[in-house]
């Protein structure tokens, strides 16, 4: 599953606008650190890897903007790209190998600076659709052939280099021709699950039906839901996750319930810096994402919109990444 999230030529960064799905498919085009800032900021790109993807490309724009000042230039850039989400702790992770690759090349000048950046952007690209490969088939002894999963928001191929985290579980089951049903939780307010996660599962052929996040903890009450599977932004050192508003409510379900709760994710969603989950910045979008739907006026006067909240590690079944299952 690689759905092009992202490509780059000649200082030229292009990604596909996932404001616009599933309804329209046009891309964005990306020539300034400004416009990759915006781009990450507005949600046309989304989703923790691909967002610190899209940031290691950016970073090499304010390169080609200024030949005065360059050195500088390129730090105000990855300074103001780091702003552009506060809790996907892969933005910042991208950006460090980003200055890296910045610092070592940097006594040979421009040109040479601003290539090292590029190709480290690649290898990020490249590591990432490798890893969450591996992803998915870590994820293997989770899913059994005829199983039924429940997923929240985005963490597939759009999210990501290709094949996603959580739903790369699903794409590797397929391959193996085990036969999956999944849940797709819309995902309130910016509504992931329903524009973006039904779209590429569509596409690679997966099962499924939306439904409204309301209806997740009784669907896991009935049985009808085997195992759920998320991504993450950010997991502190101690394992607590978080991860897309609504991520905790079903933790606690699950947990009632007693099926698995599988977090997904790369090991550099991993933050050992961060102790636990009260230190994890949660990021709070504008209330019109909760007030404005369907194309309709403002309808109530005020609203509070945390975009993630945090799954404690105790509701953690097992944390899955490229090196293999973490376990509380
Ligand atoms: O606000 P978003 O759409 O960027 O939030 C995305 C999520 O919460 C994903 O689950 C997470 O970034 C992992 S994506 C592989």
């Amino acid at each position: 599953m690689d759905l092009k999230t992202v490509t780059f030529e000649e200082g030229v960064i292009s990604v596909l606008d996932q404001r616009k799905l599933p309804l329209e498919e046009k891309r964005v085009i990306i020539r300034s650190v400004r416009d990759a800032y915006d781009a990450i900021a507005s949600m046309a790109v989304r989703g923790a890897p691909l967002i610190g993807i899209v940031a290691a490309f950016g970073a090499s724009l304010s390169l080609c903007e200024t030949r005065e000042e360059w050195e500088n230039a390129f730090y105000e850039g990855t300074r103001l790209l780091a702003r552009s989400r506060p809790t996907a702790i892969n933005l910042h992770w991208a950006l460090k190998r980003a200055e890296k690759a910045f610092e070592k090349a940097r006594s040979s000048g421009r040109e040479a600076a601003y290539r090292a950046v590029i190709e480290e952007a690649e290898a990020i690209r490249r590591e990432d659709a490798l890893l969450c490969r591996k992803i998915g088939e870590n994820l293997q002894p989770f899913i059994r052939d005829g199983g039924r999963y429940l997923t929240h928001c985005n963490a597939g191929a759009l999210a990501t280099a290709a094949y996603g985290t959580a739903l790369a579980g699903f794409y590797v089951a397929r391959e193996e021709n085990k036969k999956i049903f999944v849940w797709v939780d819309e995902t309130r307010p910016w509504l992931q699950g329903l524009r973006l996660t039904a779209w590429e599962l569509t596409r690679g052929m997966i099962p499924h039906k939306v439904i409204a996040d309301s209806a997740a903890a009784f669907l896991i009450s009935r049985g009808e839901v085997d195992a759920v599977f998320t991504g993450a932004d950010r997991i502190a050192a101690n394992g607590d996750t978080a991860n897309k508003i609504g991520t905790y409510a079903l933790s606690l379900a699950c947990r009632a319930h007693g099926i698995p709760f599988i977090v997904a994710a790369p090991r550099s969603t991993l933050d050992p810096s961060c102790p636990g989950g009260e230190e994890i910045p949660i990021e709070e979008r504008g209330g019109e994402e909760i007030t404005r739907i369907a194309g309709m006026g403002e309808m109530a006067e005020e609203a509070y919109n945390p975009a993630f909240d945090v799954t404690p590690y105790a509701n953690i079944t097992a944390i899955v990444t490229e090196e293999g299952v973490w376990r509380p």
